[in-house]
Formats: structure tokens, sequence, C-alpha cells
């Protein structure tokens, strides 16, 4: 009876370890869920910032298209994507800073500061390259806001 009791007890001692393991080997789903929209983000931003820079030439539609995606992309609700435990002192993948859970109304500022430069983006992308030249400062520094306070910077 005891061996069996002992048996039970660290064999479930080696699956909670088992388990542990798994969890520090596996990307979390919900890390890289959160970087692959950053990376929508930024992809979208890209095709306008080199219209912006006059690397390609502009492109009404494209420009357009760009900014709606940009427009859809903000309104995702991302709740789920930023769990507690989920900061860079806890998990091996990820840039996110411990200071977006506590500090966590500044980042949904920093957030809709986002959201509104979109807004202003989607007005101004399919006008001119002018108009959407005179947008891009309103996304990037929304961007760069957030990553200046809340990203670690790249190993
Ligand atoms: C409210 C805060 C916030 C805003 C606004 C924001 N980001 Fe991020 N971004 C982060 C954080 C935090 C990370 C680190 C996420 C992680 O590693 O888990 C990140 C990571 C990234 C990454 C790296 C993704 C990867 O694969 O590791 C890119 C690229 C990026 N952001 C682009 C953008 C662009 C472009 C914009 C603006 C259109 C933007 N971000 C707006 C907070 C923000």
């Amino acid at each position: 009876m005891r061996n069996a009791f002992k048996l039970a007890c660290c064999g479930f001692a080696a699956t909670l370890l088992a388990g542990t393991v798994l969890a520090q080997d596996k990307p979390n789903p919900a890390v890289s869920t959160r970087q692959n929209i950053m990376q929508l983000y930024a992809f979208n931003l890209g095709q306008l910032g080199a219209m912006a820079k006059e690397q390609v030439a502009y492109d009404a539609d494209a420009a357009s298209k760009a900014a709606g995606n940009l427009a859809l992309l903000v309104q995702l609700d991302q709740s789920a994507l930023w769990p507690q435990g989920t900061d860079n002192s806890a998990e091996p993948n990820t840039r996110a800073l411990p200071d977006i859970w506590t500090n966590f109304d500044d980042v949904v500022v920093k957030g809709n500061a986002l959201s509104d430069a979109v807004t202003a983006m989607q007005a101004a992308a399919g006008t001119d390259l002018a108009s959407l030249q005179g947008a891009m400062g309103g996304v990037g520094g929304a961007c760069g806001a957030c990553h200046k306070a809340y990203r670690a910077p790249e190993n």
C-alpha cells in the first residue's frame, strides 16, 4: 500500500515536471499570435511607407487597401493574447515587458492612439501621395510610442 502510494505520488510529480518542460519548449500560442498580428501591422504599414518614401509608385487603390487592412487589424480584440505571466521574465520567446501588466490602462491609451492614427490614415491613404505622407508620422509614432515603453530591445 505504501509503495503504491509512493509510486502514485512520484508518477504525478514526474507528470508535472514533464508538463513544465513541455510548456517551456512549446511556444505559447497567445505570444506567437500577438506577434503575428504585429507582423500584419508591419507588413501593411510597410506598403504605405514604401509609397510615402517614393520607393514604389503611389497607387491610390493599393494604399487604400493597406490602410483598410490596418483599420481592420486595430479592431481585433486582443484581450486573450496578453495573459498574465507572458512577459519576457517568464517566457523565453517574447519581448513584452512586465510593465504592460502593471500599466495596463496606459497600454490601452497607446492602443487607442494607434486606432486614431489609423483612422486618419484611412481617410488620407487613397486621396493622394501628399496626404498619405502626412498621415505616416501619426501611425509610425503610435507604433513607436508603445514599443519604446513596453517592448524590450531586440537581442
Ligand atoms: C499598444 C502597444 C503596441 C502598439 C500600438 C504596437 N505594438 Fe508592436 N509590439 C508591441 C509589443 C509589446 C511587442 C512585443 C510582443 C511580444 O514579443 O510578445 C510588439 C512587437 C512588434 C513586432 C515584432 C513581432 C514579432 O514577430 O516578434 C513588430 C514587427 C511590431 N510590433 C510592429 C508594430 C507596428 C508596425 C505597429 C503599428 C502599426 C505596432 N507594432 C503597434 C506593442 C505594440
